[in-house]
C-alpha cells in the first residue's frame, strides 16, 4: 500500500490553512513584537498605527477578556506582553486591518518604550544566577562517585550541541471565525488541537465547548507546532471574538524564524569511567539546557534528555543531572527527538573521547557496551525485546563493517589532502509520552449506509503519513478496501481531550483506538449476519469485502451486509478509547516503566572531507532499523530517510546564531543553511531488521517518527574522524554543528592557535 497523500500534494489539491477560501469581511492580523530581549514595558504608542489606512483595531493585553496566560507546563507565558518583555520577538500587540499589507504597514508605526534589563543568552550564565525554569533533576542508578577509583580509565570533557530551526514548509498560522453562540471556530496549523482549544478558552474566558478547533493537515510540524501553534490560534480567536469578524493570522517566514522557539541548545559536562576490558562502569553527566524565556515544553524535553542519557548502552552506575536554564531568547520547544538527541550526543562524545585517548576505534567501546535483554536503564525500566545487538550485528554483516572501516583506512593512506571518516551510531529511543496520562487516544468511526466509512481521531497529519496508516488499520480491521475509508479532519468537537500528535506515538495511540472501534463494529455486523443469514458465528469473518463462513463465501458482501444492518436498526457508529497499558513513572524517585517499548537501530556513516577547503560530503549512510512488522514500508522508509537527513542538518550545517542582545542573526534562508538534495548522503540504504515488533505497537509496526533523526549524530563523529586523520589526532572540542568553517579550523589547529590573537585584533578593528 502506498502513501495516500502525495498525489494530491503534487497536484496542489491538498488544502493547507492558506488554501482555505477567505470569507468576505475577513480582517488580517499582524503581530507587533518586542524590539528588545529584556526590559520593563513602560508604554506603548499605538495612536499613529490606529489611524493608519485600513486598520480597524489594535489589541493589547488589556483587551483580553479572560486570562492572559498560555503556559502549558508552567504558567509563565503571557499571550501578549504585560509589564515586562522577556525576548526579542515576544508578541506585544495585535494589529487588525482590512488587508494583510495594511496590517503589516501599521506595525512600523507602533513604538514601545522599554527600560532595558540585563540580557542572558548563555544557559551556564543563567544557571549560575539561579535562573532556572524548574528545579534540577537527577536520574541515578548505582553509585558513580564510589566507582571512579576502581576504573582503569576515566575521561572528562564538555560537549555542546546547537539549536535547530524547524523550518516546516507551512509557517505558523490560524484562521478564526466567530460562531453564533458567542464562541469561536479556529482553523489552526497545530499538532495539538486541544492545546489551542484549551488556551483559547482561558484567554477568552469561555468554556472549552465554545471553542472548536479544526485541522486538515500541516505542511510539517516537527515538534514546532506541538505547543507553539497555540499563540497564533489564540490571537486570531481573540480578534474574531472582539470584532465578530473572521480573522486570519499567518506568519511570514522571517517572523516565524524570529518569534518562535527552536530545538534546545545544550552545554554539558561529562565524565566516563571504563574498566580494563573497555566496559563502561560509570557515567556522570550534567546538562545545561537553554530553555529560552518561558517554560513551554522545556521541563518535559529536559526529562527526555535524562531518559536518553545512556543511549543504547548499559551502564551500571549513572548520575545524570539536568538544569533547564532561563535565558532571554524565544522559548525553545519540542523538536523531533524531544531532548533525546541532545542526551545521546553527549555520551557519544564521551565514548569518542575515551576512544581517542586510548587509541582504539570508538566502535570497539560501543559494541562492548550495547544493551542486552533484561538490562536496566537508569530509570529502572528493563530492556525487553531488546534489539540493540541484533541491529549492530545485522548492519555489520549486511554492510561489511570491517570492509567499510578498511576502505576508509586505505583511502586515507593513499590521499593527503582528502580524507575519509567513518562512524557507527547505534540508537535506542523510548516510545510513549513521558508524562503517562498523555498516553490515551480516541476514535470515532461511522459506517455510512452505503458501506463507506469515516474515521475521526485525535491524530494530526503533518506529512508523517498517519492518515494513511489509520485508513489502513480501519480497512484491515473491517475487512474492506482502503478506498472506502476516509480519514476526517482532526476536530475537537468530534474527538475531545486529545494529546498532541507527538512523541512518535500518534499512529500507535490513535491507531489502537481505531482498531478497537472497528473491531467492535465488525463484531456487531457479524452478529447481525448470523441472525440475518442464519449462519454459525464460529468462523465467520469479513475478508476482501465478502462475508465468509468457515472460509466459504456466505453469498453476501460488505455493501449488502451494511445495508441490511441499517434497516434492522443496528448501530453503525462506534467510539473507542485506548490508554497504553502498564505505564507508570514516579517523578519523585525518577523510576518506573515510562515507555511502552524501545526502538533500536544502527547506522554506519562514511564522509569525505576536502582538507584544503573544509568542505565535505556524506558519501553513505547505511542503516539497519527495527521497524517491527512494518505495514507500510513506503511511509516508514520515508520517515527514516527524512529523519536521518534532518539529523545530519542539525549536526553539520544548521547553525542558529543570536548576538549578545538576543537578536537572531540566522534569521532567513540566506543565513541559515538546511540540507538540500546535494547535502543528503549519496548512498542511503535502509535495511529492515527482522524483528517481531511489539504488541503495544499498532499492528506490531513500531513507531518510526523521531528515532531516525538520531542516526544523523553519526555524521558528526565521522567528520571528526576524517579531520583527525588529517591533522594528526590533536584534541578537538566536542561542538556541534560541524560546519565547514569549523571543519576548516579543526584541520589546522596550530595555524589557528598562532593566528587567533591577530585575527581577533583584526575583527575588532574592522567593527
Ligand atoms: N514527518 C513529516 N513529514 N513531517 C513532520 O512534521 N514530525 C516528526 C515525525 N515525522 C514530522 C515527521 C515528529 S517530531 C514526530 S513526533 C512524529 O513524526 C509525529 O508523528 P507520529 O507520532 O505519527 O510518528
Ligand atoms: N514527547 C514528545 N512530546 C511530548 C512529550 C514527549 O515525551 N511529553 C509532552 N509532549
Ligand atoms: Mo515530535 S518533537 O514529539 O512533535
Amino acid at each position: 500500500m502506498n502513501h495516500l497523500d502525495p498525489n494530491r500534494h503534487v497536484r496542489g489539491e491538498s488544502q493547507y490553512l492558506d488554501d482555505v477560501p477567505v470569507q468576505q469581511g475577513t480582517l488580517y492580523a499582524a503581530v507587533f513584537e518586542s524590539p528588545l530581549a529584556h526590559g520593563v514595558l513602560k508604554s506603548l504608542d499605538i495612536s499613529a498605527a490606529r489611524a493608519a489606512p485600513g486598520v480597524t483595531h489594535i489589541l493589547t493585553a488589556t483587551d483580553i477578556p479572560g486570562i492572559n496566560q498560555i503556559g502549558g507546563i508552567v504558567p509563565d507565558e503571557p499571550l501578549l506582553a504585560e509589564g515586562h518583555v522577556h525576548f526579542r520577538g515576544q508578541p506585544v500587540a495585535l494589529v487588525l486591518a482590512r488587508t494583510e499589507h495594511q496590517a503589516h504597514a501599521a506595525l512600523k508605526l507602533i513604538t514601545a518604550e522599554i527600560a532595558p534589563l540585563p540580557i542572558i543568552t548563555d544557559p551556564r550564565v543563567a544557571a549560575a544566577q539561579g535562573e532556572l525554569i524548574v528545579p534540577p533533576r537527577t536520574f541515578k542508578i548505582g553509585d558513580s562517585a564510589a566507582t571512579w577509583a576502581a576504573c582503569a580509565h576515566v575521561f572528562e570533557g564538555v560537549a555542546e550541541s546547537g539549536g535547530q530551526e524547524h523550518l516546516y514548509i507551512e509557517t505558523q498560522g490560524a484562521y478564526a471565525f466567530p460562531t453564533e453562540m458567542g464562541g469561536v471556530r479556529i482553523i489552526s496549523s497545530t499538532q495539538g488541537p486541544t492545546a489551542v482549544q484549551r488556551h483559547t478558552a482561558h484567554v477568552l474566558g469561555l468554556g472549552m465547548h465554545q471553542v472548536e478547533v479544526d485541522v486538515t493537515r500541516l505542511g510539517g510540524g516537527f515538534g514546532g507546532k506541538e505547543d507553539q501553534a497555540t499563540p497564533w490560534g489564540a490571537l486570531a480567536a481573540l480578534g474574531a471574538f472582539i470584532t465578530k469578524k473572521p480573522v486570519k493570522l499567518v506568519l511570514d517566514r522571517m517572523a516565524d524564524m524570529r518569534m518562535t522557539g527552536k530545538r534546545h541548545p545544550y552545554s554539558s559536562d561529562f565524565k566516563i569511567g571504563l574498566d580494563a576490558d573497555l566496559k563502561i562502569v560509570a557515567y556522570e553527566v550534567t546538562f545545561f539546557q537553554n530553555a529560552g524565556a518561558a517554560a513551554d515544553l522545556s521541563p518535559a524535553v529536559m526529562e527526555r534528555t535524562l531518559f536518553h542519557a545512556t543511549n543504547s548502552y548499559f551502564v551500571p552506575n549513572v548520575t545524570a543531572t539536568a538544569y533547564s536554564c532561563r535565558t532571554n531568547l524565544p522559548p525553545n520547544t519540542a523538536f523531533r527527538g524531544f531532548g533525546g538527541p541532545q542526551g545521546m550526543f553527549v555520551i557519544e562524545s564521551a565514548i569518542a573521547k575515551a576512544a581517542e585517548e586510548l587509541g582504539v576505534p570508538a566502535s570497539e567501546i560501543q559494541r562492548k557496551n550495547l544493551l542486552r535483554e533484561g538490562d536496566l536503564f537508569s530509570y529502572r525500566q528493563q530492556a525487553e525485546m531488546c534489539h540493540a545487538e541484533q541491529a549492530w550485528d545485522t548492519a555489520a554483516r549486511q554492510y561489511n563493517l570491517a570492509g567499510l572501516q578498511a576502505e576508509v583506512e586505505q583511502f586515507n593512506e593513499q590521499h593527503k589532502l582528502v580524507k575519509k571518516g567513518f562512524s557507527v551510531m547505534p540508537i535506542c529511543f523510548g516510545i510513549s509520552f513521558t508524562k503517562t496520562p498523555m498516553n490515551q487516544a480516541r476514535a470515532l468511526v461511522h459506517i455510512y449506509s452505503d458501506g463507506s466509512v469515516g474515521v475521526s481521531t485525535g491524530a494530526v497529519e503533518m506529512g508523517q503519513g498517519v492518515n494513511t496508516k489509520i485508513a489502513h488499520v480501519a480497512a484491515r480491521t473491517l475487512g474492506i478496501s482502503v478506498n472506502r475509508v476516509k480519514v476526517e479532519s482532526t476536530n475537537t468537537t468530534r474527538v475531545a481531550n486529545t494529546s498532541p500528535s507527538a512523541a512518535s506515538a500518534t499512529a500507535d495511540l490513535n491507531g489502537k483506538a481505531t482498531e478497537m472501534a472497528c473491531a467492535a463494529l465488525r463484531e456487531r455486523l457479524l452478529q447481525h449476519a448470523c441472525l440475518e443469514y442464519t449462519l454459525n458465528y464460529e468462523g465467520l469473518e469479513i475478508h476482501d469485502e465478502q462475508v465468509l463462513a468457515a472460509g466459504v463465501s456466505a453469498d453476501t458482501d460488505w455493501e449488502k451486509l451494511v445495508s441490511s444492518a441499517f434497516w434492522k436498526r443496528v448501530a453503525l457508529t462506534e467510539n473507542a478509547h485506548y490508554a497504553t497499558p502498564d505505564l507508570h513513572f514516579d517523578a519523585s524517585t525518577n523510576t518506573g516503566h515510562p515507555f511502552a517499548y524501545h526502538v533500536y537501530g544502527t547506522a554506519f556513516t562514511t564522509v569525505t572531507v576536502d582538507c584544503l577547503r573544509g568542505t565535505y560530503t556524506v558519501d553513505a549512510l547505511r542503516i539497519a532499523h527495527d521497524f517491527g512488522q512494518s505495514f507500510n514500508e513506503v511511509i516508514d522508509r520515508g520517515q527514516i530517510e527524512g529523519g536521518a537527513v534532518q539529523g545530519i542538518g542539525w549536526m553539520t550545517m544548521e547553525e542558529i546564531a543570536y548576538n549578545d542582545e538576543g537578536r537572531l542573526l540566522s534569521n532567513s534562508l540566506n543565513s541559515y543553511k538546511i540540507p538540500d538534495i546535494y547535502a543528503a548522503p549519496a548512498v542511503l540504504d535502509v535495511h529492515f531488521l527482522d524483528t517481531p515488533g511489539h504488541p503495544k505497537a499498532i499492528l506490531r509496526s513500531k513507531a518510526v517518527g523521531e528515532p531516525p533523526l538520531m542516526y544523523g549524530i553519526g555524521t558528526y563523529f565521522a567528520l571528526r574522524d576524517a579531520v583527525r586523520a588529517f591533522q594528526g589526532h590533536t584534541a578537538l572540542p566536542f561542538s556541534a554543528p560541524m560546519t565547514p568553517e569549523k571543519v576548516l579550523v579543526s584541520l589546522y589547529p596550530e595555524f589557528v592557535a598562532a593566528n587567533s590573537d591577530q585575527q581577533k585584533a583584526a575583527v575588532t578593528a574592522s567593527t
